[in-house]
């Protein structure tokens, strides 16, 4: 694992880390890491093996055992399974979101992660979306990104978003829903949403992906991960 490049982008929900790690690793030809996805498919598991959120040694066992696949459709979008099931639309909803940061709260669930996650740092090189990539679990990666927006543009994003799919959304409830989570997660004891003392701070506000991944692209040619 040492050898291996990784590119850790961390950062809160709606902040654009998900568009940006697809956008390095496309580009790179590296493998990805949704760390999100595995807190995400644990908090189904749980509701699905009727272990609920607040059952902290229940949780940290299901965890210990999620039967999780990733697999790339053909049009590039990257399916979420749970016990052979694709579950990538009923984890993506804001309750899958709700459940996805309680058990993330949970640090014997952290734990139960931490392996599996380090088992996706493979050659060529990895690109790893989270919270904690940068801090706990890739803590000497190479290039470490921290990307954030204001509270106000995140919900804005995800309400034009949820929108766009015609679901009936709330712009005020998706901003406190947000606020709320950005409270959770950055409040926790272990692990908490925090820059790493030696990441890249980007702030995506007022800049577009495109502006965003330009900059990246600059520090990843610095690297020497690919030709200037
Ligand atoms: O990135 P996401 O929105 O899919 O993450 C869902 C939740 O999981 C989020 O509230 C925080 C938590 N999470 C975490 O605690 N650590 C990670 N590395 C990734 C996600």
């Amino acid at each position: 694992m040492a050898d291996i490049p990784v590119i850790t982008v961390d950062g809160p929900s709606g902040a654009g880390k998900g568009t940006l790690s697809h956008m390095l690793a496309d580009t790179l030809g590296w493998h990805f890491l949704d760390s999100g996805a595995l807190y995400r498919v644990t908090g189904h598991a749980c509701l699905v093996e009727g272990v609920s959120w607040d059952d902290h040694p229940g949780v940290t066992e299901v965890a210990r055992h999620l039967q999780v696949s990733f697999h790339t459709a053909p049009s590039g979008e990257i399916l979420v399974s749970y016990k052979g099931r694709d579950v990538s639309r009923e984890i993506r909803t804001e309750e899958g979101g709700r459940g996805a940061s309680t058990v993330a709260a949970i640090p014997s669930v952290r734990e139960a992660l931490l392996a599996r996650q380090r088992e996706f740092c493979q050659a060529p090189g990895l690109v790893a979306d989270g919270r904690d990539m940068g801090t706990v679990v890739f803590p000497s990666a190479p290039l470490k990104i921290f990307l954030t927006a204001s509270a106000l543009e995140r919900a804005e994003r995800r309400y034009k978003q949820l929108i766009a799919k015609g679901e009936n959304v709330s712009l005020p409830r998706l901003l406190e829903d947000i606020q709320e989570r950005d409270e959770r997660d950055s409040s926790r004891d272990v692990a908490p949403l925090l820059p790493a003392e030696d990441a890249i701070v980007i702030d995506s506000t007022a800049a577009s992906i495109e502006d965003v991944f330009a900059q990246v692209m600059q520090k990843v040619k610095e690297r020497g991960f690919v030709a200037a």
